[in-house]
């Protein structure tokens, strides 16, 4: 089956059946080529520029990653009332968000199960995608089947003559996704044989235990756009501080980049984290031109208060958690060398409840541009300099400690994904 489009999901499917063999070669190169990349980081050298702009090695880490890894894809107040939900697409997924009747969160396909029109498509689709809806039935807009909350078929029109409706409801309904909620951050994955997440993130359960992120309020969710890197590029430059003194000259002093400390990484870690304390200049970045203050997470300890918290959980989610609020990143690929960014912000409720929340946050989105600018800029730069043929095999500072750790995290998946292939051609 080489040369079968090797997009979409894994599930039901052989491995070898989904992926070009050009892509497998590739990615064995990677591998190889990478056997310093995820040493101790003064050793360490930065990934071949391959793994960043080859088409064939993306559609390699697609079935790799995003076909067996955990995915982020919202929070459980999203859709805090029954008949709450959201739709968001994964690569070619498009998936539906719920909080059923009983209260509970569900995970499903919005492929509709009759001949397979999305959802919330076509003439479905919502003007407005950054909020949740409400709705007690899913209609499909091509020929009008309907499914109840929890993804059984609820009607069906004029299929009687052919298939009774009881017959189609008893095979009938939308493909329940698997899922994990951890401190109410919702992920999935589409390979049921997976390993659970949460043991994986030991290390940031222990750091956000007392944040309360399951009981924050979510923003509306925004996409900053589609940009011209690849999504490894992104997690990278937002877990380094190596960058900040430089690309944010004027607008990172809050937190210099000495002032970032680093954390052990070890095999099987789901997350790589990293901290940054606040320096004295850090008044300047509660007080967004002389405005009122928001009450912050409360039952924080000093520590906490004092610092910003960086959480990468990839492929998907990177997490800025700091006194006041919760920035939630998602990185959604497009291709090697296009990803999107959505993102949306965790406050707590009493922040929410002020009068002021919107006009605050506000103020603070206008602060956050001018480093995000840079940082787009840079990446894309960055981007285009792994494309000539002089991009190095770099080293790193110290304080990219980071880098060398996501490197493991890949090369672990990479290996494990590489594994499974021999498997099944064996
Ligand atoms: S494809 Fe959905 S009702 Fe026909
Ligand atoms: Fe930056």
């Amino acid at each position: 089956m080489a040369g079968v489009d090797p997009c979409g999901p894994i599930i039901g499917e052989p491995a070898t059946a989904r992926l070009n063999p050009r892509a497998v070669d590739v990615a064995r190169y990677v591998v190889d080529a990478a056997i310093d990349c995820a040493a101790p980081v003064a050793e360490a050298r930065i990934l071949p520029a391959l793994a960043y702009n080859d088409s064939d090695f993306w559609e390699f880490e697609k079935w790799a990653l995003f076909g067996h890894e955990w995915l982020f894809i919202g929070h459980v107040n999203q859709v805090p009332n029954p008949g709450d939900h959201f739709k968001l697409r994964i690569l070619d997924e498009p998936i539906l968000v719920v909080r059923g009747k009983d209260g509970d969160i569900d995970v499903m396909s919005a492929i509709c199960q009759h001949r397979g029109h999305p959802l919330f498509e076509g003439l479905a689709e919502p003007a407005d995608t950054s909020g949740c809806l409400n709705a007690k039935y899913f209609v499909c807009p091509y020929h009008a089947w309907t499914y109840n909350l929890d993804g059984t078929l609820h009607s069906a029109p004029a299929m009687r003559e052919t298939t009774p409706l009881g017959k189609l409801r008893e095979e009938i309904r939308l493909p329940r996704i698997r899922f994990e909620i951890f401190h109410g951050l919702i992920f999935i994955n589409f390979d049921d044989a997976a390993a659970p997440l949460a043991p994986t993130l030991e290390k940031m359960d222990s750091e956000i235990a007392n944040f309360g992120i399951a009981d924050l309020v979510p923003t509306p969710l925004v996409s900053t756009g589609v940009f011209d890197w690849n999504w490894k590029i992104y997690h990278e430059n937002s877990l380094e501080p190596y960058h900040t003194d430089y690309v944010h000259k004027d607008s990172h002093n809050p937190a210099p980049a000495n002032l970032s400390k680093f954390y052990p990484f070890s095999p099987g870690d789901g997350q790589v984290l990293t901290t940054t304390d606040f320096g004295p200049d850090s008044a300047e970045l509660f007080d967004s031109g002389g405005q009122v203050q928001l009450p912050i997470i409360p039952n924080l300890t000093d520590e906490q208060r004092g610092r910003l918290l960086f959480i990468s959980v990839m492929p998907v989610l990177f997490l800025v958690i700091e006194a006041g609020s919760v920035l939630v990143t998602m990185s959604l690929p497009r291709s090697a060398e296009k990803t999107e960014l959505l993102f949306f912000s965790l406050f707590p409720k009493e922040a929410v409840a002020q009068p002021e929340f919107e006009s605050v946050y506000e103020e603070q989105g206008k602060m956050l541009q001018t480093i995000v600018g840079e940082d787009m800029l840079t990446q894309a730069a960055l981007h285009r300099g792994h494309r000539s043929r002089f991009s190095p095999a770099g080293r790193f500072s110290w304080l990219e400690a980071t880098i060398p750790q996501m490197n493991q995290w890949l090369l672990e998946r990479y290996r494990r994904a590489l594994d499974r292939l021999e498997e099944a051609n064996s």
